[in-house]
């Protein structure tokens, strides 16, 4: 592409999205308002990029951090851009004025988009100069492993600003998913709610332990998961079909819908009593070791998927 790719907040995820980009092959600038961050950036994606390497998903780790420059005022890493991947803290003030900041510097052309894990767009680009080239891009962690991006246009942006985002992400290597309008959550962080909600009122209701409703997904629901989602897997699981299936089971999940109508808060005993459970299960020091096997189950699991057709 035409330009240099700008990250701008360098913590977990910018530096994820900066391996994503640097890996196809772009040339990326980085951004970070705290100098101990910046300061650090490059070891940090040096080792995420040999772990990398150590499961061949990526071939030279040293040429994709040598495309990698971290600088030390946003307008270097602004001027110049094609595309800029704003990760900053998860607060609409702080990405208001980051978008404020942004906007006046951008060239002709150049698109902004947003890590936000949840907050709609039109909530902090309103202001910001050309704000018809700002969306939300909203990857997983770590993006440089899970490929889903959820594009998500404000009202004001440009059609072509959202086309242009789905191709770049394509083009890089991501699975842009298009959320047509604007929604609390988007669609990723909604499915994974209505999940969520439903494990705690179960194990509330004293239904199963923690251990038993997460084993029902991670070797039940999960294994499928990984590669198909909830329509298809209905689409397979009658013999004719999703009609049929919607036919046969509608019934149950409308039932199953109904007896849940009263949306409350997690409360506070509630989460005292999975954390119990899960701190005998996983002593809070063992937590940075279980997300190291966590990523490395991950980046087994990509290795995988890069193999099969
Ligand atoms: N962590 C996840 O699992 C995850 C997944 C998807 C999306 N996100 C979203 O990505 C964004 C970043 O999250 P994170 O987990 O990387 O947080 P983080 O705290 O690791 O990183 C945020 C970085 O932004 C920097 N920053 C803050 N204000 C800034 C400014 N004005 N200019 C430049 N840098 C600034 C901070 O110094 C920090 O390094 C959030 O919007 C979050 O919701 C997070």
């Amino acid at each position: 592409m035409a330009g240099h790719i700008g990250i701008v907040g360098a913590g977990l995820v910018g530096g994820g999205w900066s391996i994503v980009f640097a890996r196809a092959g772009e040339q990326v600038r980085v951004y970070d308002a705290a100098p101990t961050i910046r300061d650090e950036f490059k070891a940090v994606v040096g080792r995420q990029l040999d772990d990398l390497k150590s499961y061949d998903l990526v071939d030279d780790p040293a040429a994709i951090l040598a495309r990698i420059q971290v600088c030390g005022c946003l307008e270097d890493v602004i001027k110049g851009a094609c595309f800029v991947q704003e990760s900053v803290l998860e607060q609409t003030e702080v990405k208001a004025e980051i978008s404020n900041a942004i906007g006046p510097l951008l060239d002709d052309g150049a698109i902004v988009g947003s890590s936000t894990s949840g907050i709609p767009g039109s909530a902090f680009t309103e202001h910001a100069a050309n704000r018809e080239r700002f969306l939300v891009t909203h990857p997983v962690n770590p993006p440089y492993l899970v490929p889903v991006v959820e594009v998500v246009p404000t009202p004001w942006t440009a059609q072509d600003s959202v086309h242009a985002a789905l191709a770049l992400m394509t083009s890089v290597g991501q699975s842009p998913v298009l959320v047509r309008r604007e929604v609390e959550g988007f669609i990723l962080n909604r499915l994974q709610g209505a999940l969520l909600r439903e494990a705690w009122d179960l194990f509330e209701e004293g239904y199963a332990s923690a251990e038993d409703i997460d084993k029902t997904v991670s070797v039940g629901l999960g294994l499928r998961w990984s590669f198909m989602g909830p329509f298809e897997t209905i689409d397979l699981n009658a013999p004719g079909g999703v009609a049929d299936y919607a036919e046969r089971l509608g019934p149950l999940y409308h039932s199953i819908q109904k007896s849940r109508t009263d949306p409350k808060p997690w409360s506070a005993g509630l989460i005292g009593d999975v954390d119990k459970e899960r701190r005998a299960a996983l002593p809070t020091d063992k937590l940075a070791e279980r997300r190291n096997w966590r990523d490395r189950r991950l980046m087994a699991l990509a290795a995988h998927k890069a193999k099969q057709s």
